[in-house]
């Protein structure tokens, strides 16, 4: 347990995950409080906050002490009058069972995602977030080496499985109804600790300069170090829960193990900067635009 001026952190995994023990996120939070977490939240990648019950006013404020927010999402409806909220709703088609981080289909990504327990099955429906700078550290040197020269393209219209129900077409519908194709480094230097992350996920679909079939393999060959357990950590949400991720340097899956339990998360996500690899070259747009009705970071 470590403890700073203002709370304790309880770390949760071995490479990633703390919890933050003895802040109320509803209350006024002192900027001290505010860049402690901050820091905790860079150092420890994911904090979980236990019974918090908040509503979506409460975690709008608590999302933009870290910076300015993005809209929901960038196709998909929001929460009906709450333009910055995204339901994750279980009933709706929505399940996530797969690698990803969020929205890296856009050239600017988010910061940070925040989510929040409303509705939780009475077993599983976890959410598992994994650590990509450890990953990036458990690569041999020589792949590391090659993996910092790639650049991939991340697109939100990649070659989903057949959609299992009606509900989850139409999803499917909505979420490529506008096309979007970014070209970022494989490698990102996190822009606040210097680390580098692979940045790839579920949206990367293929390597600059190589064919389908060796960006699978190669993709395929750099997610095996993402996905290790012991890059992994594991959450069981209980109602009240808030749970924020560092966005530019983990992925999350949410594995579809409740059948037709309800489960419902609202997530609200704060603005990113523009990825940069190690050779200082930022993203770029190939198809679609900046996404501008959907982050203010777009230039
Ligand atoms: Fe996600």
């Amino acid at each position: 347990m470590t403890t700073t001026t203002g709370f304790d952190i309880r770390r949760v995994g071995g490479r990633i995950g703390a919890e933050i023990l003895g802040v109320d996120v509803s209350q006024d939070l002192d900027p001290r409080i505010v860049s402690e977490i901050n820091a905790a939240l860079v150092e420890h990648k994911a904090l979980f906050f236990r019974n918090q019950r908040l509503d979506d006013a409460a975690q709008l404020r608590f999302a933009t002490l870290f910076g300015p927010l993005t809209g929901a999402h960038p196709t998909v409806p929001s929460v009906e009058g709450q333009p910055q909220v995204l339901p994750v709703d279980g009933d709706e088609g929505v399940r996530s069972n797969h690698w990803h981080t969020d929205v890296t289909f856009v050239r600017t990504p988010p910061k940070a995602t925040t989510l929040r327990s409303l509705v939780v099955p009475p077993y599983g429906g976890n959410t598992l977030i994994a650590n990509t700078a450890a990953a990036y550290r458990d690569l041999p040197e020589p792949l590391r080496e090659f993996a910092d020269r790639l650049r991939a393209v991340h697109t939100n219209d990649h070659d989903y499985a057949e959609p299992r129900s009606e509900k989850a077409a139409e999803h499917r519908r909505r979420f490529v109804s506008t096309r979007y194709r970014t070209e970022h480094p494989v490698v990102r230097v996190h822009p606040e600790s210097g680390e580098r992350g692979l940045f790839i996920g579920g949206f990367a679909q293929s390597l600059v300069g190589l064919s389908a079939s060796e960006s699978r393999d190669i993709l395929r060959i750099l997610q095996s170090y993402v996905t290790r357990p012991e890059n992994v950590v594991r959450w069981t949400w209980a109602p009240g829960d808030l749970v924020l991720f560092d966005n530019r340097i983990t992925q999350h899956y949410a594995p579809d193990d409740y059948g037709d339990l309800p489960r419902l998360l609202h997530r609200v996500t704060v603005a990113g900067d523009v990825p940069v690899g190690t050779d200082g070259r930022g993203s770029t747009v190939i198809e679609g635009d900046e996404a501008p009705h959907y982050t203010p970071a777009a230039a």
